[in-house]
């Protein structure tokens, strides 16, 4: 007979924290947010912290390069999509780990023969004004020229003139060679007044920009997080289907950390490709796994090697597994459960596994609750898909600016390996949907606020550090009208226009 849990499983928005005692010390400035991405050993450290709890879902609307960079500079993780080609990821991880704070591959790009109206829709799209013409419009080609907001006037000019007739051309640039260091670039910058410094090679084809806004960006962003060579540490996505072609691809990119992407992760799949990465690389290449919502799930994946698991099933922004095929348990019960068999397996074993809760993440507060409840880190994809650094595109809906996201098993990312049973190469159904999500800025602004949060709910609860607030935490579970009490009510707003989560 079927195993029955009489017990309803619940979502983080049905609990609230109890505050604690707060001594005068408990202040947030002083809250540490270091936090184990990968297991370890009673009394010793683990090979790899974050300096904050959060790591991006591994999605095409999510984490590309680009979200790597500006995740890391904040001290958290991205882990790079897996559903495209080997090649492209390892070139995206490569970008991540290349890149050199303060030097940016240009986004924005244009050829010589292409019009105003292009400029205008390039600027529309990337939000950035400083476009770099180039022979071939791509942000490696000859470059001829930069167009800025102070080279045309959309008001006096036609749509269709060519760029090279109103560009500020190569011999009137300022530019700086190959190997220029950051502290003369920004020294050129500062003597000629200027906004932005193209850094160019022998040939004459653009490397870099440098921009006046990013400088200093190092101490601006004390919670960067480096390897031991001073570069960015970031995660990738693989599969349990090409792992002996794209697990040795991503560590020669130069990847920190790996984590199998799959919707269900109690599987034969899961143990093959983890068994397989052991007996190759031993305990040197670090890999979550995942998804699973109870305590077998997660000692399955302890015994089969896992660095972190993952919790969730069902619960994403994008996800319709549960109306498709009626698997999955609420995020929080299953992350309580999950917690719980992550301790008893620590007591047991001496040996830490971090626990990650992936999606349904819905306000801030959400991320401290996580926490609360045992999690080591929360992966976010709505989030963080709102962010200008995002790989997306960004839209303008009836005048309010939106982003596009996605789930992987949507029709439109066709990430059948993430769904994979066995069988066909194929999707034969879909698991998420496509949507948008309320355009919100840099990531830099909103996870500190977040985070601010985050901290000022761990002084409530008397906590300086996430071990403290796992074991000082008091939860409560909530009913439906108190759950109306929370908010505002009975009042009549005066402003009723979106507020600030
Ligand atoms: P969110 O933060 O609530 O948007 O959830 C993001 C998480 O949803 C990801 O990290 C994945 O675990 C999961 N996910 C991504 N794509 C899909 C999908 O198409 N269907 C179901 N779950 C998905």
């Amino acid at each position: 007979m079927a195993t029955f849990i009489n017990e309803p499983s619940h979502t983080f928005n049905e609990y609230l924290l109890i505050p604690g005692y707060s001594g005068s010390n408990c202040i947030p400035k002083d809250v540490s947010l270091k936090t184990p991405l990968v297991k370890f050993k009673k009394g010793e450290e683990p090979q790899i912290s974050m300096n904050i709890p959060l790591v991006s879902a591994i999605m095409q609307a999510v984490s590309n390069d680009t979200l790597a960079v500006a995740l890391a500079t904040q001290g958290g993780v991205s882990f790079i999509y897996g559903s495209q080609s080997v090649e492209d990821e390892a070139a995206m991880v490569h970008r991540a780990k290349t890149y050199k704070a303060g030097f940016v591959t240009s986004d924005s790009n244009i050829k010589p023969d292409d019009t105003l109206a292009d400029v205008i829709a390039l600027t529309e799209k990337t939000g950035h004004s400083t476009i770099a013409v180039t022979e071939n419009g791509r942000a490696d080609g000859k470059l001829l020229g930069i167009v800025t907001g102070r080279d045309y006037r959309v008001s006096r000019m036609e749509p269709d003139l060519k760029v090279e007739t109103f560009m500020t051309p190569l011999e009137k640039l300022i530019w700086a060679k190959e190997g220029t260091t950051l502290k003369e670039a920004n020294d050129i910058i500062w003597e000629h007044k200027l906004n932005s410094l193209p850094i160019v090679n022998e040939s004459g084809n653009l490397c870099y920009m440098v921009f006046r806004k990013d400088y200093d960006s190092h101490k601006q962003n004390p919670n960067e997080l480096l390897d031991s060579h001073k570069r960015y540490i970031v995660g990738a996505g693989i599969n349990t289907r090409d792992y002996a072609e794209r697990v040795p691809a991503l560590i020669e990119a130069g990847a920190d950390v790996l984590c199998i992407d799959s919707s269900e992760g109690f599987s034969e799949w899961q143990k093959l490709t983890l068994g397989w990465i052991r007996q190759n690389y031993g305990d040197s290449v670090k890999v979550g796994a995942g998804n699973v919502v109870d305590a077998e799930g997660f000692r399955f994946l302890a015994e089969s090697g896992a660095d972190f698991v993952k919790v969730g099933i069902g619960g994403g922004s994008i996800c319709i597994t549960r109306e498709t095929k009626g698997i999955g348990r609420g995020q929080a019960t299953a992350l309580i459960d999950v917690c719980k068999a992550r301790d008893e397996y620590f007591k047991e074993t001496g040996v830490y596994v971090p626990i990650c809760s992936d999606g349904g993440i819905v306000h801030d507060h959400h991320i401290t609750l996580a926490l609360a409840m045992g999690a080591d880190f929360i992966m976010l994809g709505r989030y963080f898909a709102r962010f200008d650094e995002s790989p997306s595109n960004k839209v303008s809906i009836n005048g309010t600016y939106y982003k596009e996201y996605w789930g992987e098993g949507s029709a439109r990312a066709r990430n059948w390996q993430r769904y994979d049973m066995g069988g066909e190469n194929k999707l034969s159904f879909e698991e998420g949907v496509d949507s948008y999500v309320p355009y919100a800025g840099a990531l830099k602004d909103n996870v500190e606020l977040t985070l601010s949060k985050v901290r000022s709910t761990m002084c409530n609860c008397g906590a300086l550090t996430i071990p403290e607030l796992q074991q000082k935490a008091k939860l409560t579970l909530v009913s439906e009208t108190s759950i109306v009490e929370g908010g505002a009510h009975d009042v009549i707003q005066k402003d009723n226009s979106p507020k600030i989560k």
